[in-house]
């Protein structure tokens, strides 16, 4: 299945294209690759073992960064789910989420990782940017506390986001919270973030 991420994901890189009218030209790679899943389980694992199963996958996503780069890329677009899978609930999911600020509050994780607390997803993924020169997309999880001061707050006292993350020189410069929530049932799955003034999207068909 993630090969049909492909085809339409390119569409991602031409409308890019358009938001980057300042360069000429630019090139963009997009990566595809079977995603490390997690064992099913309904008992969430711990932060540790969540992030030794994500490490893998962002392992497999730097070889893909560096061959790009070698390439002359100026962008890598990597694909939903492509970090941790998909094969999670609510709970189950939750070690595996990362609180990730608003853009504007101008953060290199690579160079100030426990700014935002625990965050070696993105203290990677900026590493990634900083260190090969090329902008990273990539998706992941983020998650904000709440309390009974917030009407919409669930249950369990936070919010959990799908989120397109877009790091630049090792800089977080985007931040895309998936209007819905990703479920099994749906469809197809839109992933639609702004970047440069421009919105981009990537729809694909779940089986
Ligand atoms: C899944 O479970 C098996 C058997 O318990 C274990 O060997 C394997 O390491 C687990 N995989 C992950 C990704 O945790
Ligand atoms: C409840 O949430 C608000 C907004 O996030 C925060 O300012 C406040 O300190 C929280 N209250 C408690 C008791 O945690």
């Amino acid at each position: 299945r993630i090969r049909s991420y492909f085809p339409k994901c390119v569409a991602v890189v031409a409308l890019l294209a358009l938001s980057v009218g300042v360069l000429d030209t630019f090139s963009a790679a997009v990566h595809e690759y079977t995603v490390i899943l997690p064992n099913r389980t309904e008992t969430p694992v711990s932060k540790e073992e969540g992030f030794l199963l994500m490490n893998k996958n962002i392992d497999v996503l730097e070889k893909a960064v560096k061959l790009a780069a070698k390439q002359g890329a100026h962008i890598i677009v990597t694909p939903e789910d492509g970090i941790y899978g998909w094969v999670f609930t609510r709970e189950s999911i939750y070690p595996y989420l990362e609180d990730i600020p608003d853009p504007g509050v101008n953060w290199i994780p690579c160079r100030e990782p426990w700014r935002f607390g625990n965050t070696p997803v993105q203290q990677r993924l900026s590493c990634l940017a900083k260190d090969n020169s090329i902008y990273v997309v990539a998706n992941t999880g983020d998650m904000k506390p709440c309390n009974a001061s917030d009407p919409q707050c669930p249950p369990d006292g936070r919010y959990q986001y799908n989120t397109d993350v877009v790091f630049d020189s090792g800089k977080l410069v985007a931040r895309y919270h998936k209007g819905v929530e990703s479920t099994p049932q749906k469809q197809s799955r839109c992933t639609t973030m702004t970047w440069k003034q421009r919105v981009v999207s990537c729809c694909y068909q779940t089986r």
